[in-house]
């Protein structure tokens, strides 16, 4: 049985009062009982404030990016062992937007998916097909290759304790959310391509949906067999919304 992790996107969203306003409710709204785990990736200016209102929370925090280099003259980058002097547990590689408007490629994606690991962060890895790709049938063909980059440059054994992200890009920001039945297919057509490599990881590997999720759907997108929790944009902002869906996933 696989516990259960939503994580928050903040996105470009946020300041420091309103930052702490949503911190403080999370921290007071916090699900008692189960075993699901939260938590929230931030900007990168505001990691220092979710470490000091975070750390002694159950609530863990990360970053929404990592630079592929560890050091050196890369203007504007963030390296992983920057994040970490924050303390971070999560970074995010390869979202949707960062493959789309940054022209982050797979082989880009997996060089930070490297760099996380080498800096003893849990990278969580998106993956996902625009709207045409899947009309054109193309779904699992988009969502093998962004993974097999990955799995061929990590290994497989790279990818055990990371965090997989299924993202439909037609789902994220529209209110149109994969129903449960196409989120599951592809969730499960995931971990067996993983199982095909590693079958022991692959029955222990958290794969996340996102894409419009939303208090109202969690439950049933949650309750699917191959769902193992959200990666959660705009209702992450929405203190009473995220809790619930946070909740949702304890049950
Ligand atoms: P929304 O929940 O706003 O659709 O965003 C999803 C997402 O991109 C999370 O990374």
């Amino acid at each position: 049985m696989r516990a259960k992790l939503v994580v928050g996107n903040w996105k470009m969203h946020g300041s420091l009062a309103a930052n702490r306003e949503l911190l403080r409710a999370l921290v007071a709204g916090l699900p008692l009982a189960g075993s699901t785990e939260m938590a929230v990736c931030v900007p990168f200016p505001y990691l220092a404030q979710a470490q000091e209102m975070l750390a002694a929370t159950p609530i863990r925090w990360g970053a929404q990016n990592l630079s592929e280099h560890s050091g050196g003259a890369y203007t504007g980058e963030v390296s992983g062992a920057m994040l970490c002097d924050f303390a971070c547990r999560y970074a995010i590689v390869g979202h949707s937007e960062r493959r789309a408007l940054y022209g982050e490629s797979d082989a880009k994606v997996a060089a930070k998916f490297l760099a996380a690991r080498a800096a003893g962060l849990t990278p969580v890895l998106c993956v996902g097909e625009t709207l045409e790709q899947r009309e054109a049938g193309a779904t699992l063909q988009v969502v093998y290759a962004q993974l097999d980059a990955v799995l061929d440059a990590a290994g497989a054994a790279g990818l055990s304790g990371a965090v997989l992200a299924y993202e439909p890009v037609w789902a994220i920001g529209t209110g149109r959310t994969a129903s449960p039945a196409q989120a599951q297919e592809v969730h499960a057509a995931i971990r067996a391509r993983v199982e095909a490599r590693d079958a022991v990881l692959a029955a222990s590997l958290p794969i996340l949906y996102g894409g419009s999720v939303k208090a109202q759907n969690a439950g049933e997108l949650f309750a699917q067999s191959d769902i193992d929790g959200g990666l959660v944009g705009g209702a992450s902002l929405v203190v009473d919304e995220f809790l619930a869906i946070c909740q949702a996933a304890n049950c």
